[in-house]
């Protein structure tokens, strides 16, 4: 499998430390240090739906493709305000695309395990071209007058079209239940038989163990993947790691020994959005041409469960309209 074309969206609000200080007992002191967060973008007059189309729109647009080439929609969601139809459903009249869809919840690894499934179909012949969208709005599963969780999401959307050729040649996921880590439940309706109440809770988080779960997992994914690729550090060209927390990415780094130039980042922009933050950083760096012909790539991202999920792929340049 290899990727043909990327796309993403984030929302136009800007919402700067100094903003939540303004209401939330922080300061851009505290945020900035320990996260690496500076500003976020907020869905406030635009919808997810929204950021989900021109994410997917973008990506389609730059494969070459038309919609009607794509086979199958792979959407990466956590929540948004249906829970049926999916997202997926949701999107793909208005994508004009007219194939099977389904969302996939691997909170933030979603984007790597949909890349996953997709790989599974291409190689069985159950689909040529796929279209996977991660879209996520966490800034709604937040009690905003919790700092310690309210100050690090920010929404977006990525998508990524992906066909049959030389690109991904590892996956490695796992999972495993730590369910009470990192936790967003809603209310279900009560029945005559199950009346067990059930209350919305927003986000509830240990961050301390989740980013020591994201440490250690993410360091035993990478070290798999080199191992068992015959791959040291410094035969990777780019790092791209899920965007959670800056102290997380570097303490990747330092295990690995390589240069920060290897570890891109947009975190200072857009805080962590979930799915969606890995494929914002893949099309951004891919627009910008830094992502070159034949580049190695590992990407490695974690989640809620506790979820991992994490690839190693030869890059295929995307040339965006621009002449070969
Ligand atoms: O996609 C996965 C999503 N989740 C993650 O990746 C989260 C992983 N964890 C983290 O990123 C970090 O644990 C946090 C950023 C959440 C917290 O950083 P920390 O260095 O682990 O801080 P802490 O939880 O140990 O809290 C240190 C202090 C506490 O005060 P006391 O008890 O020492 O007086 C907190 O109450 O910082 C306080 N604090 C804050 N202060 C100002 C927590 N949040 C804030 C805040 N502003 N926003």
């Amino acid at each position: 499998m290899r990727i043909i074309g990327t796309g993403s969206a984030l929302p136009e609000k800007v919402v700067t430390n100094d903003m939540l200080a303004g209401f939330l007992d922080t300061s851009d002191n505290w945020i900035t240090t320990r996260t690496g967060i500076r500003t976020r973008r907020l869905l406030s007059t635009e919808t997810l739906r929204e950021l989900a189309l021109e994410a997917a729109k973008k990506a389609i647009a730059s494969s070459g493709l038309t919609p009607a080439d794509i086979d199958y929609l792979i959407c990466s969601n956590v929540a948004n305000s249906y829970v049926s139809p999916s997202l997926g459903s949701i999107i793909l009249g208005q994508l004009g695309c007219c194939c099977p869809t389904f969302d996939m919840n691997g909170a933030c690894a979603g984007l790597v395990y949909s890349l996953d499934v997709a790989d599974a179909f291409l190689k069985t012949g159950r689909a040529r071209n796929i279209l996977v969208v991660a879209a996520e709005q966490p800034s709604r599963f937040c009690d905003w007058h919790d700092r310690s969780t309210s100050v690090l999401f920010g929404d977006g959307a990525s998508a990524l079209v992906v066909t049959g050729g030389e690109g991904f040649f590892d996956f490695r996921l796992t999972g495993n239940t730590h369910t009470d880590v990192m936790y967003y439940k809603r209310s279900l309706e009560p029945t005559p038989y199950d009346r067990v109440e059930e209350r919305t809770q927003p986000l509830v988080m240990e961050g301390r163990e989740v980013f020591r779960l994201a440490v250690e997992s993410c360091i035993e994914d990478v070290d798999v993947l080199l191992e068992r690729n015959g791959l040291k550090g410094e035969d990777i060209d780019l790092f791209l790691l899920h965007q959670a927390n800056m102290r997380i990415i570097e303490c990747i780094r330092q295990h690995l020994e390589q240069p920060k130039e290897k570890f891109p980042t947009n975190i200072q922009k857009y805080g962590n959005t979930s799915s969606a933050s890995v494929g914002i950083l893949i099309d951004e760096l891919s627009r910008a041409g830094v992502l070159k012909e034949g580049a190695t790539i590992l990407i490695s991202t974690f989640g809620g469960g506790f979820v991992t999920a994490a690839a190693l792929l030869k890059w295929s340049e995307i040339l965006y309209g621009k002449e070969a």
